[in-house]
């Protein structure tokens, strides 16, 4: 599987934000790299659980800005990011215990949902948010 890189497409032109960005696909890819190497369970519960709390923090900082600005798709990005958390706190529950390699399914997962969260529902708060003075 291809890892996802970061360039200036990804850039939501408020530094903070994609400081956070660039961390949380750093973490993707090196759960990417598990991929073909048989890690112990707790490997990849660990460096899923820390992606998952390092996320929750980015979207709790979000939305405060979020709220602070009055962004008008407020309600969206909460709405996908407890979905996200949800979704990936289960997925650090299941491959506690028993999984030797991270399956499939949870990379597709966060892959997707990454790449389409910043490109689609974040990047329509680039331009209201530098009008605010965000950078
Ligand atoms: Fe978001």
């Amino acid at each position: 599987m291809e890892k996802i890189v970061w360039d200036e497409s990804f850039s939501v032109s408020v530094e903070e934000m994609d400081e956070q960005h660039r961390q949380i696909i750093n973490m993707v890819n090196k759960l990417i790299d598990m991929k073909d190497v048989k890690v112990d369970s707790e490997t990849i519960s660990e460096t899923l659980t820390k992606m998952t709390e390092y996320a929750s923090k980015h979207f709790d900082k979000e939305e405060k800005y979020m709220i602070e600005y009055d962004y008008p798709y407020y309600s969206e990005q909460k709405e996908q990011h407890r979905q996200f958390r949800n979704r990936a706190a289960n997925y650090c529950l299941d491959t506690m215990a028993y999984k030797t390699t991270i399956p499939m399914e949870i990379l597709d997962y966060l892959k997707d949902w990454w790449i389409n969260h910043i490109l689609e529902t974040d990047m329509k708060y680039k331009s209201f948010f530098n009008e605010k003075g965000l950078k």
